[in-house]
């Protein structure tokens, strides 16, 4: 007998629970829980499957030829093309861009391979009518208009096309189920299929998923665990360009990105970032030029800052793409071991462009950035920075600085204020004419405002 019974689950983080609940322990969000029913197959039914275990040596390593999609920025945050076999999340929030890459990838393969798109959300007539904006010919790529899963695996097993891209898996639906698409229980259960698809049949799959306000990959972030690779859609919506960053994955490194600008013909790859995310001119105070460094990739990166006399009992500290509790440490580092008193003012931190910037190197641009708005006078010209902030002050050794220097060097950057504790690895690549080391946060402060 199949048996059924409840289970609550939160809409934005996928925590499970057997009665509702007003608020989720997990993630605290207000009146997330939905019901959904599920149903378990009698034990008898469940298929026993044994097998013997095998030696990693007597495994044959097999050399994986990845798919090539033409758009150089996705085959390198994929860590070299498409793993044939492998699942990828696509997430981003709407409008970012997400049917518009895809929809060109396919487009770029067509000509090659048999690719089939899997919309659910778009009717083909729409889909024409983006396609018609590309500059690209994709009359061959294969459209099936399906939300129903069943249908759509059987339709992508018949046909055996060489790519699939789901867009999105947030309106598919398994009539197995009770909960409505998009529901956690939902979205988990096609993914699951697509994984068993994509691993059976050794068909690359892309699903589209989409994000909520908050910024996180709600609904399908309870996917990260399952698929091979998340890649994340990030920028402005308002801006023209758009980052794609690889959050996870199987077959490459992490962090991985890639820029792409969004025109009237679809999105163009960005080969020199650090030209797009530095403003032209004169620097200003409260301004500091990161050399940054993104997965295998050094870009620089501006990050200014705005210090304004606070009215208010608890001043405002406010930092757009930067973490905060990172930016109120830093501001205490600054007060407790530089003597900048910043305890009555307002902090406001910008990330130049709509970037996001989560590494710790970029601890030192953010400090000089908020010291230079607080002086109210400029860093020295030409100067970009790097270096992670201890508590004690001292500048911690960063990695990759023979990256973060060359591309810096390129930029026509003249001098780099960096951990000192960096300064004896370095050799290859070109460098900026001044290496400027400091060894705690006094001695870069003194650097920058020589
Ligand atoms: P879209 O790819 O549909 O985003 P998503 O699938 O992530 O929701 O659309 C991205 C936006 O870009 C949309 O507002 C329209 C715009 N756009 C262009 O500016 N140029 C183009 O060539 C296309 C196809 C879309
Ligand atoms: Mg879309």
């Amino acid at each position: 007998m199949v048996k059924t019974h409840s289970l609550f689950t939160c809409g934005e983080c996928g925590q499970e629970a057997h009665k509702w609940l007003g608020r989720c322990p997990a993630c605290g969000s207000w009146n997330s829980f939905v019901e959904e029913r599920i149903q378990s197959a009698p034990p008898g039914l469940r298929k026993k499957l044994i097998r013997a275990p095998l030696r990693l040596g007597d495994i044959e390593a097999q050399s994986v030829a990845r798919i090539r999609t033409s758009v150089s920025e996705l085959d390198r945050v994929l860590g070299g093309g498409i793993v044939p076999g492998s699942l990828v999340l696509v997430g981003g929030e709407p409008g970012i861009g997400k049917s518009t890459l895809l929809l060109q990838v396919l487009g770029n393969l067509c000509r090659d391979h048999r690719v089939m798109l899997v919309s659910g959300e778009e009717s083909p007539a729409q889909v024409r009518l983006r396609a018609d904006r590309l500059l690209q010919d994709v009359g061959a790529v294969e459209v099936l208009a399906e939300t129903d899963v069943d249908a759509s695996l059987a339709a992508i097993r018949e046909a055996q096309p060489e790519l699939v891209v789901v867009d999105s898996v947030q309106t598919l639906y398994s009539s197995d189920l009770s909960a409505v698409p998009g529901s956690v229980s939902q979205v988990r259960e096609a993914a699951g299929r697509f994984m068993r698809l994509a691993k059976e049949e050794d068909i690359p799959v892309f699903l589209v998923g989409h994000v909520t306000k908050e910024g996180i990959l709600a609904g399908p972030r309870v996917l990260e665990h399952m698929v091979d690779t998340v890649l994340q859609f990030e920028g402005d919506r308002n801006l023209t360009y758009r980052i794609l960053r690889s959050v996870k994955n199987r077959f490459g490194s992490t962090n991985e990105i890639g820029v792409f600008e969004m025109t009237g013909t679809g999105l163009e790859t960005v080969d020199d970032p650090s030209a797009l995310f530095l403003e032209e001119g004169e620097r200003s105070s409260g301004s500091a030029i990161l050399a940054a460094l993104e997965g295998s990739r050094a870009l620089l990166i501006e990050v200014q800052a705005l210090v304004a006399g606070s009215g208010l009992a608890y001043p405002k500290l406010v930092g757009t793409g930067i973490d905060r509790g990172r930016l109120a440490m830093i501001v205490a580092v600054l007060g407790r071991r530089a003597g900048l008193n910043l305890a009555a003012s307002d902090v406001f931190v910008n990330v130049a462009g709509g970037m996001r910037v989560e590494e710790p190197a970029a601890d030192l641009a953010v400090a000089l950035a908020i010291a230079s708005a607080l002086r109210d006078s400029p860093m020295r010209g030409r100067t970009a920075c790097f270096g992670e902030l201890s508590l004690t002050g001292e500048l911690r050794f960063s990695v990759g600085a023979e990256r973060r220097l060359d591309e810096a060097a390129k930029m026509g950057i003249d001098a780099m204020i960096m951990p000192a504790k960096n300064a004896g690895s370095l050799g290859r690549g070109k460098l900026p004419a001044a290496l400027l080391e400091a060894g705690n946060i006094s001695a870069a402060l003194a650097l920058a405002f020589s």
